[in-house]
């Protein structure tokens, strides 16, 4: 009973002084489980299950916990599922990025306590994966990756819907007056018609597909819709593979290099993928060491052609990419521009797998390298005096000829201003005009919420206008479109020069030149009196205490500060 093997139950013990106690114990209530003494020595694959009531995104959890199992077992192990944490956009107050660090925190911790020598984690919606792979990153245990699946597309009269391009494509319609309120209610019965995450190249999306380009999933898994038979064998596929990769001990920091993080970003850029992606996988890098250099990712923004072409960046949704070949293709297509010798969950290379996947074939999804939908890459870094940390804007989701714009800054001092005053007949503002929110990013609203889709002012929604140039400390939903910035560091609740901007200022964004510029004088911008952070009801106590005390900005990833190792040196893209 005294047995070192750091293996299966053995591992972790609780701790009362008398190991061979501990693993009497433990076997002792495990077995009121119903195990036998031969499942109990088999290699243990935990199996996270983020099913819940509140997300709708993961309502096929249960059945891919089923598939994984089978699979740990027909390769000869124990599964055992257990839940964190789990977080759905449309259900979480203030905002899921709020609670993406507590549920990274909860997956680590439980990776970490609970005796398990492999782990399949079940994300899909925005904030999971990310999560997931964070806490994953900091637990050490072989870790492997599986998501929902993307919904299957609706239809409205005749036309094709997804959550959640469309969803704010219709609302805005519904904003300008063009739908009634019974329209209106039956487009929201049908833009979310099966289980799974948003179906267009949204964050949910992204990060499926960075993930596979990452190495932390089995190759072609992140574009199987989440109804597909192919979905459950797919989960079935992990499950087998983890009990192979607890054997291997390969652990994720082997995985999760700076030049698998170089490939994620590359596909970031070829995907048009979610702005949220940028601040989700600089939290991941952060977690082993790896820096993100934000000058770097511009680099290779500027060489990576926009080749899928999905909403909200082009017109197809994800069930249409699974059909063009999913991830391979676009691998496949990006392998001049890849790190092919990086290792992934399979065991092998990423190289090895796309030439043991099947071939390729002729579609019009994913475009060739010759003839991309974009010859840039889908988001481009920002600097200038507004923005001395740095930006982002997703120009390929922008209006064309806003791309190089000047106008007066209407500016709003908070969410709730800005719910107050956006449609106010008497608000002073112009088409040409740019929409500025502050006291939105990480510490101010808090957590960073999805607010930089500003909405266009109602009186100019009804003269037609259907973009303006708007700027922000926020997020935006990764299914939004429009010419936003984003992301503005330091954020203004800490001071940044956000808070210094007056209605009249004059804003210059200038996306070829990678600028965004307050056309102040740095005297004059010295002298302002900087708008006061907001106070947040409930900050004395509780994990929003905590959050305030040590949540991060994006270019860091909005991490916790203590969550993070010093930086090691290693620094992505390289
Ligand atoms: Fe879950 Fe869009 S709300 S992926």
């Amino acid at each position: 009973m005294t047995n070192t093997d750091d293996r299966g139950m053995r591992r972790g013990l609780t701790r009362y002084g008398d190991a061979g106690f501990s693993l009497f114990l433990r076997k002792a209530f495990i077995k009121a489980m119903g195990y036998s003494d031969d499942a109990l020595e088999r290699p243990v694959v935990g199996v996270v299950d983020t099913g819940s009531g509140y997300n709708a995104c993961h309502r096929n959890a249960s059945e891919l916990v089923d598939a994984i199992k089978r699979g740990v077992m027909l390769a000869g192990g124990l599964p055992v599922e257990f839940p964190t944490v789990s977080i759905h956009e449309s259900f979480a107050h203030p905002t899921s990025m709020f609670l993406r660090n507590l549920m990274a925190m909860d997956t680590e911790e439980m990776i970490r306590a609970q005796p398990m020598d492999a782990v399949v984690m079940i994300g899909g919606c925005d904030k999971t994966v990310p999560a997931q792979l964070m806490g994953a990153a900091s637990a050490g245990v072989p870790a492997i990756s599986v998501v929902t699946g993307p919904m299957m597309t609706g239809s409205y009269r005749g036309e094709r819907l997804g959550a959640c391009t469309d969803c704010r494509r219709f609302w805005g319609m519904h904003r300008a007056g063009e739908l009634e309120e019974g329209e209106i209610d039956a487009v929201g019965d049908r833009l979310c018609p099966t289980a799974g995450t948003c179906m267009v190249m949204g964050t949910a999306s992204t990060m499926a597909c960075m993930t596979e380009a990452l190495g932390m999933m089995l190759p072609g898994g992140a574009c199987i819709p989440a109804v597909a038979a192919d979905r459950t064998r797919h989960a079935e596929a992990a499950g087998r593979r983890a009990v192979a990769m607890a054997e291997e001990r390969l652990v994720p920091d082997r995985i999760m290099t700076p030049a698998a993080f170089t490939n994620a970003f590359r596909v970031l850029m070829a995907i048009g993928g979610s702005t949220n992606a940028l601040v989700h996988m600089t939290a991941v890098a952060g977690r082993l060491g790896i820096a993100v250099d934000l000058a770097a990712l511009d680099r290779l923004g500027r060489e990576t052609p926009v080749l899928v072409d999905l909403k909200p960046s082009g017109s197809h949704y994800m069930e249409d990419l699974h059909d063009a070949g999913g991830m391979i293709a676009v691998l496949r297509e990006l392998s001049p521009l890849l790190n092919l010798d990086c290792l992934t969950v399979t065991g092998r290379s990423l190289g090895e797998n796309l030439d043991a996947a099947a071939p390729s074939w002729s579609q019009s999804v994913v475009r060739p390298c010759s003839d991309p939908l974009y010859p840039e890459g889908g988001l481009a870094v920002l600097s200038g005096n507004l923005a001395p940390g740095g930006a982002v804007v997703k120009h390929s989701a922008a209006s064309p000829e806003l791309l190089n714009h000047r106008g007066r800054a209407v500016v709003f001092d908070s969410l709730d201003d800005l719910a107050r005053r956006i449609d106010d007949p008497g608000l002073d503002v112009n088409p040409d005009d740019v929409l500025v929110l502050r006291n939105a990013g990480s510490k101010g609203a808090p957590g960073m919420p999805e607010a930089g889709y500003i909405p266009i002012p109602a009186k100019l929604a009804r003269q037609g206008v259907k973009d303006m140039v708007r700027v922000s400390d926020a997020r935006m939903s990764g299914t939004a479109f429009g010419t936003i910035v984003l992301h503005v560091t330091p954020e203004s609740a800490v001071g940044g020069p956000l808070a210094r901007v007056r209605n009249g200022d004059t804003i210059h964004l200038d996306v070829a030149a990678r600028r965004i510029a307050l056309e102040v004088g740095e005297a004059e911008l010295a002298r302002r009196v900087p708008s006061p952070p907001p106070s947040h009801a409930g900050a004395e106590r509780g994990y929003l205490r905590l959050f305030l005390d040590h949540v991060t900005g994006p270019d860091v990833g909005a991490d916790f500060d203590f969550l993070a190792p010093p930086l090691s040196g290693r620094v992505t893209p390289g």
